[in-house]
């Protein structure tokens, strides 16, 4: 999948693609311990070769003790056992390749677990301490934290060690921080790069991209400005914790690493506040590529929505990246539930599906969505997300996105595991929500996922990058890209609207006559 001469002045390949996150745990298992697999997700390409994707993002496999499912990592360069061994990425990527499908993986440089070998050498008192955050205690004896800093995941952001010391976790405690001002830390991650790129891969999605550097000399935090939250959350500038200059720095040695592997991409989780902290990650010698969440908190309502895609559009129409769009992750709610559940949320899920990949810009959809996966309502005994003990069981955290694909057949796991169980138990209920169920179904939430794709890739329509508005009833929308002219008309209201005029590319649900019926969006040319 290299570049050709030919091709030297073709944009890259990333700029509108869409795509596909895997969560490896929860995605396909094939040797039946009821944990996702790379060997899983390599049995299902012709599947993701279907459904049209351009690329994979898959979260992290790297050797771990799991705390945080994968996001605490022991060895980055190595694939955890429960996920396979290197020999069967390698195979992933080379049959992915082969299916025309490009692969990204997580990149996890903000923390480590703390059974890497780094931090155990640290805790016995190895100068490996230097490379993360350890801090004498306030208070006479040293037993209050060094500062005020909550983890995002609750709780204090700081554990003591049995010599008294204390360490820093702006996640949990298993993931200990590391100090991006020593240069070991810093060349490690350019081993780790390369090692991953000289395997093949086609990038990264860095994890909390906009962490690593801290505020010099850790200052308290004002509460008065940095509300405590648990969960993932824009991160207001004044917070000391997160977006520090320095962390730019970082982008770039990124950058300059990446840049000597042609045709490979970046694409950072941001969690800032406003557009202005967000544009400083996409400088040209920083990412290729930001997340932009901000379709993923906005609600069903026209206006919201218009302004949400003006909004992102503006904040890197300077920078001249491509806006990215998302609907749902591993770490949010699922949009069909967000959007109210049950057949309203699906209509609204529907419309929303089209109205994001009618966008100019890179889209990336996150598995199960494309089956019109609800939020899995799990019982407390299956909770497994850190967020849930941390916060003394008041926040139940992302599991219920995060449980495994159900495929075909029957209960316990639609065919999820070669075995009879799966990590986090799939609801019975979930019959109809199979791939199997849905794939030769043309009115199923994959059809549309499916055709939609298709009609993207295929149709001149999806040229350009500019919007133009149209004047539409209350709780509507219409627009029309400048470039190919493809139409997008979306009705959040309750009452058919007529629709603009055009012929139908593809509807999010049925249509009547020349109107747009409620709670449905609509392609046009
Ligand atoms: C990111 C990941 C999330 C993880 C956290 C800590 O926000 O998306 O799943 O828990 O980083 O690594």
């Amino acid at each position: 999948m290299g570049a050709t001469a030919d091709d030297a002045a073709a944009p890259p390949w990333w700029r509108d693609a869409v795509f596909y996150q895997v969560y490896v745990r929860s995605f396909a298992d094939s040797d039946g311990d009821g944990v996702g697999d790379l060997e899983g997700i390599r049995s299902r390409l012709g599947y993701l070769e279907l459904l049209g994707v351009d690329a994979l993002w898959l979260t992290p496999f790297f050797t771990s003790p799991m705390a945080d499912h994968g996001y605490d990592v022991a060895d980055p360069r190595d694939v955890d056992p429960l996920f396979g061994d290197l020999d069967a990425f390698d195979r992933l990527v080379s049959d992915a390749h082969d299916h025309g499908i490009r692969v990204t993986i997580d990149l996890v440089p903000n923390h480590t677990s703390d059974q890497h070998p780094w931090f155990r050498a640290a805790l016995r008192g190895g100068p490996e301490r230097d490379r993360y955050h350890f801090r004498d205690g306030r208070g006479p004896d040293g037993s209050q934290p060094p500062n005020n800093w909550t983890s995002v995941f609750g709780g204090p952001a700081w554990t003591r060690t049995p010599d008294g010391q204390w360490y820093l976790h702006l996640f949990a405690p298993e993931q200990p921080d590391l100090n991006w001002d020593n240069s070991d830390v810093r060349a490690d991650l350019v081993q780790t790069l390369r090692f991953w790129l000289d395997r093949g891969v086609d990038g990264f999605r860095i994890d909390v991209a906009h962490g690593m550097a801290k505020a010099a000399g850790l200052p308290d935090l004002d509460p008065a400005v940095v509300p405590v939250r648990t969960g993932a959350h824009a991160h207001p500038e004044a917070d000391p914790r997160f977006d520090n200059e320095d962390v730019h720095d970082i982008h770039r040695m990124i950058r300059q690493v990446v840049d000597r592997y042609p045709d490979t991409v970046t694409v950072g989780e941001i969690w800032v506040e406003t557009d202005e902290r967000f544009a400083r990650y996409v400088r040209p010698d920083e990412l290729h590529l930001g997340f932009n969440f901000k379709l993923a908190l906005t609600g069903f309502d026209a206006d919201s929505v218009r302004r949400t895609v003006e909004n992102s559009l503006a904040a890197v129409a300077d920078s001249g990246v491509p806006p990215t769009w998302t609907l749902s992750n591993h770490d949010v709610e699922r949009h069909v539930t967000r959007y109210g559940g049950g057949a309203a949320g699906t209509r609204r899920a529907r419309a929303m599906a089209l109205v994001q990949l009618a966008l100019p810009g890179v889209t990336f959809l996150y598995n199960g969505e494309e089956l019109g996966l609800p939020n899995a309502d799990l019982p407390d005994w299956a909770l497994q997300d850190p967020i849930w003990e941390r916060s003394g069981r008041t926040v139940r955290g992302r599991d219920g996105c995060r449980v495994p694909l159900p495929w075909e057949g029957a209960p316990p796991t639609f065919g999820f595991s070669t075995g009879d169980r799966s990590w986090l138990p799939v609801p019975a209920e979930w019959a109809g929500y199979t791939v199997e169920s849905q794939l030769e179904d043309p009115a199923s939430m994959l059809s549309l996922y499916r055709h939609a794709l298709e009609v993207r890739k295929t149709t001149e329509a999806f040229a350009g990058t500019e919007l133009e508005w149209y004047g539409a009833p209350p709780g509507c929308f219409a627009f029309r890209r400048k470039g190919g002219g493809l139409i997008c008309a979306l009705n959040t209201s309750d009452a058919p609207v007529p629709l603009p005029p055009g012929q139908i590319l593809l509807a999010s649900g049925p249509m009547a006559g020349e109107e747009l019926p409620p709670e449905t969006a609509v392609w046009l040319v």
